[in-house]
C-alpha cells in the first residue's frame, strides 16, 4: 500500500507535504504547461507588494559554489493586477494557494492582506518579514514592528497568517516565539542569507546592487539547524525552506520538525524539481515501511 503523504498545517489540508518556494515558481500558473502542478501539495506565490515594483536593475542573480545568489528585489505586478488576472488561474490548479505578501509599512502590510482576504480559495497568505534586497530594514529584525505588523494583519484576515523569517538574528528561536505570540498561525524557516561575489576580471561585484541572499544546497545545514531549534521552543507549524534538492532533504526537514517543506532554488534547476521530491519522498517513506508522513515530523527532535 502506498504511504499516506496528506498532511494538515494551520489548518489547511495538503495532498503532499512538498510547496514551491515564494519567488522561485513565478505566480505559480505560468508552467501549467511544463509541470502537472496538481501534483504538488501547495503553491506559494512570489512575493506581492501594494504597488507594482519593478525590482532591482540587472544582474540579480549569479551563481556561487552549490548555490546562487538573487537580487530580485521583489518585482511583481501589484496586488491590484494580480487579483484581477493572476489569481482565477491560479485557482484552478486545484491544490491549495498561499499568497506572499510584502509592504514598506505596517499598514500597506494590512491593506494588501484586506484584499486578499476577500479572495474565495485562498488558503492562507505569507508575509515576508524577511527579504534581504531591499534598500529597508529586515522586518523580523525590528521585534516591536513585526509583532505590530502581525498584530494587524491577524485582527483582519479570514485566512492562517504565515511568518517567513530571517536566518539572520542572534536567536531564531526568540523571534520565533515572538511572531507566535502575535499571532502567526505558522512560521517559514528560512529566508535566504545575506550575502555578495565579486567577478575578478572585472572587479565588479556580480549583483547590480553588490549584495544579495543566498539559497540552494549550500543553505541547508544552516536552515535545518533554525528548524530544530524553533520546533523545541513553538506550537505552530514549520515549513522547512532552505537548500531542500532532493526528497531526502525533505526528510531530513520534517525529521528536525517541518510539517511540510518549500522547495525554491532546486526549482530554477528544473521546474520539475518540486514534483519529483514528491515522489523521492513516497519512495523512502516506502523503502523505510513508514505507514504515514506525519511520523516524521520531529523524530529527530523533541518539543518542549
Ligand atoms: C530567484 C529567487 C527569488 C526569490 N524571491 C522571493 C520572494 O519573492 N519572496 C520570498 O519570501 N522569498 C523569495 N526567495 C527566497 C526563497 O523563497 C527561499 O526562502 C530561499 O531561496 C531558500 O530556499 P532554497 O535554498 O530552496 O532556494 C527567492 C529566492 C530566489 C532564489
Amino acid at each position: 500500500m502506498s504511504p499516506d503523504l496528506s498532511i494538515s498545517f494551520a489548518g489547511i489540508s495538503f495532498k503532499n507535504p512538498v510547496l514551491t518556494a515564494s519567488g522561485t515558481f513565478g505566480y505559480g500558473y505560468e508552467l501549467l504547461d511544463l509541470v502537472p502542478l496538481n501534483k504538488l501539495g501547495g503553491i506559494v506565490t512570489k512575493t506581492i507588494t501594494l504597488n507594482p515594483c519593478q525590482g532591482n536593475l540587472q544582474p540579480r542573480i549569479a551563481e556561487v559554489a552549490s548555490g546562487m545568489l538573487n537580487a530580485i528585489g521583489l518585482q511583481n505586478v501589484g496586488v491590484k493586477v494580480f487579483v484581477e488576472e493572476c489569481f482565477e488561474k491560479l485557482r484552478r490548479i486545484g491544490v491549495p494557494i498561499i499568497v506572499s505578501v510584502a509592504g514598506t509599512t505596517k499598514n500597506e502590510y494590512i491593506e494588501i492582506v484586506k484584499i486578499l482576504s476577500e479572495q474565495s480559495s485562498l488558503s492562507a497568505i505569507e508575509l515576508n518579514l524577511s527579504c534581504p534586497n531591499l534598500k529597508k530594514k529586515i522586518v523580523c529584525h525590528d521585534l516591536s514592528l513585526m509583532q505590530n505588523i502581525l498584530e494587524g494583519v491577524k485582527r483582519i484576515s479570514q485566512v492562517p497568517i504565515i511568518a517567513k523569517l530571517s536566518p539572520i538574528v542572534t536567536d531564531i528561536s526568540e523571534i520565533s516565539l515572538a511572531a507566535q505570540n502575535a499571532g502567526a498561525d505558522g512560521l517559514v524557516l528560512t529566508n535566504t542569507y545575506p550575502a555578495m561575489a565579486i567577478d575578478i576580471k572585472t572587479i565588479k561585484t556580480k549583483l547590480f546592487i553588490m549584495k544579495g541572499g543566498m539559497s540552494g544546497a549550500c543553505i541547508k545545514p544552516m536552515s535545518l539547524r533554525c528548524v530544530y531549534d524553533v520546533y523545541k521552543n513553538v506550537k505552530i507549524p514549520i515549513i522547512g525552506c532552505g537548500g531542500i534538492m532532493t526528497g531526502e532533504d525533505a526528510i531530513e526537514f520534517m525529521l528536525a520538525g517541518a510539517t511540510v517543506v518549500s522547495v525554491g532554488s532546486a526549482n530554477l534547476l528544473s521546474p520539475m524539481s518540486s514534483v519529483k521530491i514528491v515522489s523521492e519522498i513516497e519512495n523512502i517513506l516506502v523503502r523505510e515501511s513508514v505507514k504515514s508522513v506525519k511520523e516524521v515530523i520531529g523524530f529527530a527532535n523533541t518539543r518542549g
